[in-house]
């Protein structure tokens, strides 16, 4: 197909040129003189994107699904009590891990679409007088079903129950695209992976570790060999890793702080929203609904939008690509035919989303969905040309 093609799947994103550039380098020395200069900069400017001036930021090779494996083998034991809820693929996953490490996972099902029940969370830290659980899974951005949770609200619940157990959290799907606050949420464990909010390619578990979580590996007895903190933290010090990094990788991640560092965080987080809102607009145009169930579950990184009666959502996908070289999500597991999902974060703007919306808009008519050509494209189109901040032209200032 000629021209270029239309990447809008939660992850891999789009790769900035700069990133590629960055990356386009000879290989280089991971043992030389030079590199600890790259390195420890590199980790502490990792804390400003969790937010945490007291955590400590591990890059493992590797993707979240290690992140997920690193974060509880480097503070449980086989047995250990566990509690997580489950409201789409991802929170599933991260469950079934942790029950093939052997341990006890309390979960509390939600239906999908909702976002993590913390009513219920309280109710099973208050009951838990013993405090058996251990670790309290929180996923911030269910990517399956474009549901985002309040983790603030998991902090309160457990310190309102007084009790000791870990927080865990995958920001997968958000971390560098919505707000995330390590240190006020008091998170101790915070996973993210290369390939979403930090725009490279996948390769890189990036995880961040509360001073608390980073004692617990003293009693947890989980195995752990490659990705154990205590091995990372022993090189890293120095500015050097236990075994061969990913330089690249090392050296895009540099470059795509730097971009996160110029645009300004809390822009990145506007834009990501603005971004988001407009698909939302267009959805409602479209006369369709998100699965995700109310306003305050919205995420700002992905849309999983459910389909109209009698069309298939993975027709849908297949469509687009083979149609119109446009990628968009698959419905996964118990969604799967029934959503398909636009990804709106990264390194995005408003004229590449138009193109995902356009494009989503000719297949689902294709296919004979009810829904009018040109609708969502509009109101995004007048969403977005309405919250426009000024830019400088020149020396003019256009609104
Ligand atoms: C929320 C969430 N958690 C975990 C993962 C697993 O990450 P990876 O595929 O990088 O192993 C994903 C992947 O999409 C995700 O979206």
């Amino acid at each position: 197909m000629p021209g270029q093609r239309h990447l809008f799947i939660p992850g891999p994103t789009n790769v900035p040129q700069a990133v590629r550039q960055a990356m386009d380098i000879a290989m280089e020395d991971h043992r030389s003189p030079e590199f600890p200069g790259f390195v420890l900069p590199l980790l502490q400017d990792l804390k400003r994107v969790f937010k945490t001036a007291q955590g400590t930021t591990f890059v493992f090779p590797g993707t979240g699904t290690l992140g997920w494996e690193a974060a509880i083998a480097n503070t449980l034991s086989p047995g250990d009590v566990v509690l997580a809820a489950r409201f789409g693929q991802f929170s599933h996953l991260w469950i079934e891990l942790c029950r093939r490490h052997g341990l006890e996972v309390e979960v509390i099902d939600a239906a999908w679409g909702e976002g993590i029940p913390v009513e219920r969370y309280a109710e099973a830290l208050a009951a838990d007088r013993a405090h058996r659980i251990k670790a309290v899974l929180a996923c911030h951005n269910e990517t399956a079903t474009g549901v985002t949770s309040d983790i603030a609200a998991v902090r309160k619940a457990l310190d309102a129950a007084g009790h000791p157990a870990l927080l865990l959290v995958d920001g997968v799907s958000s971390i560098a695209s919505i707000d995330f606050r390590m240190d006020e949420w008091g998170v101790d464990v915070a996973i993210t992976g290369s390939q979403k909010g930090l725009m490279l390619p996948a390769g890189l578990a990036v995880v961040a570790v509360s001073p608390k979580a980073l004692a617990r590996r003293e009693q947890a007895k989980l195995t752990r060999s490659y990705y154990d903190f205590a091995e990372m933290q022993r090189a890293n010090k120095d500015g050097f890793f236990p075994y061969t990094p990913a330089t690249t990788l090392l050296r895009g991640l540099r470059a795509s702080l730097d971009l996160l560092f110029a645009e300004g965080l809390d822009n990145v987080f506007a834009r990501h929203h603005r971004l988001a809102e407009g698909v939302r607009r267009a959805v409602a145009a479209w006369g369709l609904t998100l699965c995700a169930k109310a306003p305050k579950w919205h995420s700002d990184t992905v849309s999983a939008i459910v389909v109209p009666e009698g069309i298939d959502a993975a027709e849908v996908v297949k469509r687009a690509y083979a149609r119109y070289g446009l990628s968009l999500g698959v419905g996964l597991s118990k969604v799967a035919g029934k959503v398909f999902r636009i990804a709106h974060l990264g390194d995005l703007n408003e004229l590449m989303l138009v193109s995902a919306l356009a494009g989503a808009e000719m297949t689902l008519r294709d296919l004979g969905a009810p829904v009018e050509a040109g609708s969502g494209v509009a109101v995004a189109e007048e969403y977005w040309r309405k919250t426009a901040r000024p830019v400088e032209l020149g020396k003019r200032q256009v609104a």
